[in-house]
């Protein structure tokens, strides 16, 4: 029987479990002997192996986080960590490995690959920032997480007149910032993808005003290069001309918890299933995705090597529906 080891690795998402009981029983469906690695790369170089059986996934396809565990692991970026690995895989018999995880992940999937393991990729990062996928798990459970926030930040901003900087993750990309912003009603976005000025923003700000709105929501990328705490010293340093009773929040690791939603429910189940599916008809060296409601599969190396630009339309958006 072909043993199959899964691992959740990087940052954790809500649906990464749902993906890891989808991967489980249908590997068991197809007549795998399924085995999990906890703790990501980490566990994979200590030599975490734990059976999972059908049973051993039950009660977690609600749970956010990853029952298995996950790290970031500097030492399997190394070369040395990577064979010591392939070395683990070998010595336990795996024939695949299933990464379940974010750009960081599959390129470590990717490097494996490159070694000679079969390893296929499953898409997941809050960040949604993946080449080969239009949406990843857990964004979209994020994103409602941040929502969430916002509804509640602009009762208390309207209520005293105030304008809020709420910094949203998303490491390098702009993409949570620009949806939150666009479904949060925001008045202003900023993104690591296009270059603005703190005057600039106080100015959308002031322009906002003018046009009678009373307070204000910003949302901040935290990869962009002004941020929040920038923002907010440029916005004191200049209280008396730009008059703004200012706050901050920053969302942080808030947004990476909670229950995942039902489209992340459905899309780890998907990408879970579709894995063990390709993976069994011999496609390996893939990170599996989904491209206009399709699942489709890209070569790891591809996804690896690729940055995902944002869309800008986005920001059009956002800016013609925040007048
Ligand atoms: O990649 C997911 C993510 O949540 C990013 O948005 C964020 O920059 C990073 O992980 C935070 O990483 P850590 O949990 O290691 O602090």
């Amino acid at each position: 029987m072909k043993r199959v080891a899964v691992l959740t690795s990087g940052g954790d998402a809500p649906g990464m479990n749902a993906a890891i009981r989808a991967v489980v029983r249908s590997g068991v469906l197809r007549g795998f002997d399924m085995v999990g690695v906890r703790n990501g790369y980490a566990g994979l170089l200590a030599g975490e192996f734990v059976p999972l059986g059908p049973r051993d996934v039950g009660g977690i396809i609600h749970e956010g986080g990853t029952m298995l565990g996950t790290s970031r692991c500097p030492e399997f970026e190394t070369s040395i960590g990577r064979d010591q690995a392939c070395e683990q895989l070998r010595q336990r018999d795996i024939y695949a490995l299933v990464v379940i995880g974010g750009n960081g992940s599959q390129a470590g999937a990717a490097a494996l690959n490159g070694r000679g393991m079969a390893v296929i990729g499953i898409a997941s990062t809050i960040d949604n920032d993946l080449y080969g996928t239009d949406i990843s798990i857990g964004a979209t459970t994020a994103l409602d997480t941040a929502i969430e926030a916002i509804d509640r930040l602009r009762v208390t901003a309207a209520s005293h007149h105030r304008a809020f900087l709420v910094e949203v993750m998303g490491r390098h990309s702009g993409y949570l910032a620009a949806i939150a912003a666009i479904a949060g009603g925001a008045e202003a976005v900023v993104v690591p993808e296009v270059e603005t000025t703190p005057e600039a923003i106080a100015q959308q700000l002031q322009a906002s005003r003018d046009r009678g709105k009373s307070h204000a929501i910003v949302v901040v990328a935290e990869g962009a290069a002004h941020g929040v705490d920038e923002l907010s010293s440029y916005f004191h340093e200049h209280q008396e001309r730009l008059r703004l009773d200012l706050r901050v929040t920053r969302l942080g690791h808030v947004q990476r918890g909670g229950a995942p939603g039902v489209y992340d429910r459905m899309l780890a189940t998907r990408f879970g299933c579709a894995a063990i599916e390709r993976l069994a008809a011999g496609e390996i060296g893939v990170l599996v995705g989904l491209r206009n409601g399709s699942i489709s599969t890209v070569p790891l190396a591809a996804a690896a090597g690729h940055a995902v630009p944002l869309d800008l339309q986005l920001l059009d958006i956002a800016s013609a529906l925040a007048t």
